[in-house]
């Protein structure tokens, strides 16, 4: 177990009281920014259910909309466009089914009483969209083969501490993460066990999460996989299965962590930070805030990689430009 595994193990799921009842709080630029219509209007939603009125149920009412979108907002920082009602009923109604809530309000009020966090963590699973892949926008991967890594690895020689790490925020269903570890076992290839290398994964949706560790994928998902990884880094379990090494699941450490309202619970900042495709969603005092904490848990001269529909543009304080969507710490 690596250092950084170890302290992946300390505190990401540390309890905490029940957010959903947190104070409205005006001051609070995670609040502030759902009175913001400007903003990206969440694209989450732009995979829905079918319209609710096609599966026979009533849309959510005015004042539970307002209701549901503020704490969906405090709690993941996720803006709800007003005329996402249609959408949020279809995304909503399985969690009504599941718990057998008779309707949106008993629904709000059970979350609003449940300390156990359960229904919250229910309520982000129905909303979030996990869309990911192997290798999604590989020119970052190309990057960190051809520049990053030698950069990183030629720093850490030269000190004598062979030691990288990587902390892939919001890693969904975790293709992500294991397409950043291929990467890195390639480019140590015989070298890789005489470092402490690792990848911290984290998303806020333990269903993903789940998906992630198991580390089981079908063919569909395979098709960006080339060959040579497909055959050293995968197990294949049926003609439509392919499930990751176990040699390479265990170096990497999967855990739930909210970007937006949980403190960072780490010891040691990280050499490299993937954040793509999350902050997207959030609007822009929370982006700021997040790539501000982002910058503080990178080493001087670390990278951050966006999505390269992302843009730092304004929030770049502290970072320099390395190539299209990835940053330098300063
Ligand atoms: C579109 S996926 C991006 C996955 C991956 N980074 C990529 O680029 O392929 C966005 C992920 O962000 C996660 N997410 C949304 N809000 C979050 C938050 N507040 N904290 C942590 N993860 C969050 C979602 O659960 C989802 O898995």
């Amino acid at each position: 177990m690596t250092d950084m595994h170890r302290q992946a193990e300390n505190g990401l799921n540390a309890p905490r009281d029940n957010p959903a009842n947190e104070q409205y709080q005006p001051s609070n630029p995670y609040y502030r920014s759902k009175l913001s219509t400007t903003d990206h209007d969440t694209i989450y939603l732009t995979n829905p259910l079918p319209p609710s009125s096609e599966i026979g149920i009533d849309q959510i009412p005015p004042l539970e909309f307002r209701e549901l979108t503020a704490l969906i907002a405090r709690n993941f920082g996720i803006h709800i466009g007003q005329n996402k009602v249609t959408l949020l009923t279809g995304r909503m109604y399985p969690m009504l089914k599941k718990y057998n809530f008779a309707s949106h309000r008993a629904c709000i009020d059970a979350i609003k009483r449940d300390n156990t966090g359960e229904l919250l963590s229910e309520l982000v699973n129905r909303i979030s969209t996990n869309h990911t892949a192997f290798y999604r926008e590989e020119a970052h991967f190309r990057l960190l083969m051809e520049k990053v890594l030698p950069d990183l690895v030629e720093q850490k020689r030269r000190i004598g501490f062979p030691d990288i790490r990587i902390w892939c925020a919001a890693c969904a269903t975790g293709e992500e993460a294991y397409t950043i570890m291929f990467c890195l076992r390639k480019f140590l290839g015989a070298e890789y066990d005489k470092w402490q290398a690792g990848v911290l994964a984290t998303d806020i949706s333990a269903e993903a999460l789940r998906t992630a560790s198991k580390g089981i994928y079908n063919a569909a998902r395979m098709e960006p996989v080339p060959m040579d990884v497909r055959l050293n880094c995968f197990n294949q379990l049926s003609p439509d299965s392919f499930e990751v090494k176990a040699s390479i699941r265990r170096e990497i450490t999967f855990r739930r962590l909210n970007l937006v309202s949980d403190a960072f619970p780490f010891r040691k900042p990280f050499d490299i930070i993937f954040c793509r495709n999350v902050m997207i969603y959030f609007p822009r005092p929370l982006r700021e805030n997040l790539m501000a904490r982002l910058r503080d848990w990178l080493i001087p001269g670390g990278y951050l990689f966006i999505g390269h529909s992302e843009s730092l543009s304004g929030l770049n304080d502290g970072y320099s430009y390395a190539a299209p969507a990835i940053y330098i710490r300063s």
